[in-house]
């Protein structure tokens, strides 16, 4: 790695070496390692000109138990608010000796902007562009799956709610198929899924109790309203007798079946407190999964500014 922008087009061994650099992290049981000293010296700046709770704050935990400097710049609080430009606060940062920026913005494509923007010994790490992608989001899923089910090859996973608006959705799509899932499946109105999503290689269907069918993994999406124009907005009590995730629902799932959802989640429209509560839930070891494979991304990404200032060849 030298930036992590999306999983789309990157390869299975590359993925394995992610999720397997993030369980060596994990380390044996539960017991987060707490800390390493592959990023000393470093400074990774956290960008976020959106809001976050999960993202932020595990990328934040990551860099200092992989022992970098940490800075979280207030966005609200910063001179953008006085009209200085994207590129000139980079500039500004990178002139601090920033050695990595973790970017999350509300445009599609800002990550890979910023990318080419910066020097080249930089690595610049997408938490969400808009639309397009969640890289480390997606990772932090398929660790959660991974560690629960074992192999990819014979999951069925079905993806639940606002794909059109979701960066999630998108990068899971990716990264399921490479990975090798038998099969994976969305589940929306029409009205919330993009235009020929199947010719990404899934399974489309309308009806939440006919696409629930004997799943093995079942992923919940937030309803993304901040991306949504009002005309498309459901009424949320509709969307909840239709697509809300309750426990009678789940009964068409396999017995064994996992619940997960990205968060934040929103009780009562996507998913029901019993099941978001219940056995079945894997919501927060997704979220303790986050720091893992966000300590994978950046040492990974690390050593390959390191291996590319050597002229070693990395993806
Ligand atoms: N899943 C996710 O991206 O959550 P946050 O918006 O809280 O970071």
């Amino acid at each position: 790695l030298k930036h992590f922008i999306t999983v789309e087009g990157l390869s299975k061994p590359l993925l394995t070496e992610i999720l397997d650099t993030a369980d060596s992290f994990v380390g044996m049981g539960a017991q987060q390692v707490k800390k390493v000293p592959l990023l000393r010296g470093k400074t990774v700046a956290n960008l976020f000109f959106e809001a976050s709770t999960r993202t932020l704050s595990t990328f934040e935990l990551a860099a200092k138990r992989l022992s970098a400097d940490v800075l979280n710049l207030n966005i609200s609080t910063s001179s953008t608010s006085k009209g200085e430009t994207l590129k000139d606060t980079l500039q500004t940062l990178e002139a601090m000796q920033t050695d990595m920026f973790v970017v999350r913005h509300s445009d599609s494509g800002a990550a890979h902007f910023i990318a080419e923007q910066v020097t080249p010994n930089v690595a610049v790490i997408n938490a969400g562009d808009g639309r397009h992608a969640h890289p480390t989001q997606a990772m932090l899923d398929m660790l959660t799956i991974r560690r629960h089910k074992g192999q990819f090859e014979p999951l069925v996973v079905a993806i639940v709610g606002d794909i059109l608006h979701s960066r999630v959705a998108r990068s899971q799509i990716h990264a399921l198929l490479t990975l090798g899932a038998a099969e994976v499946r969305v589940i929306a109105p029409t009205t919330l899924l993009p235009k020929h999503i199947e010719m990404l290689g899934v399974r489309v269907f309308t009806d939440m109790n006919q696409g629930l069918k004997d799943v093995d993994v079942v992923i919940m999406l937030r309803l993304q309203k901040e991306r949504m124009q009002s005309a498309l907005l459901p009424s949320e009590s509709e969307f909840y007798r239709l697509y809300g995730l309750t426990n009678e629902k789940l009964t068409n799932a396999k017995p064994d079946a996992v619940v997960m959802h990205p968060g934040p989640i929103n009780r009562g429209v996507e998913i029901e407190s019993a099941v978001a509560d219940g056995p079945r839930s894997l919501i927060l070891d997704q979220v303790t999964n986050g720091i893992a494979v966000r300590m994978a991304v950046m040492s990974m990404a690390m050593s390959g500014q390191t291996a590319e200032k050597n002229n070693v060849v990395e993806a």
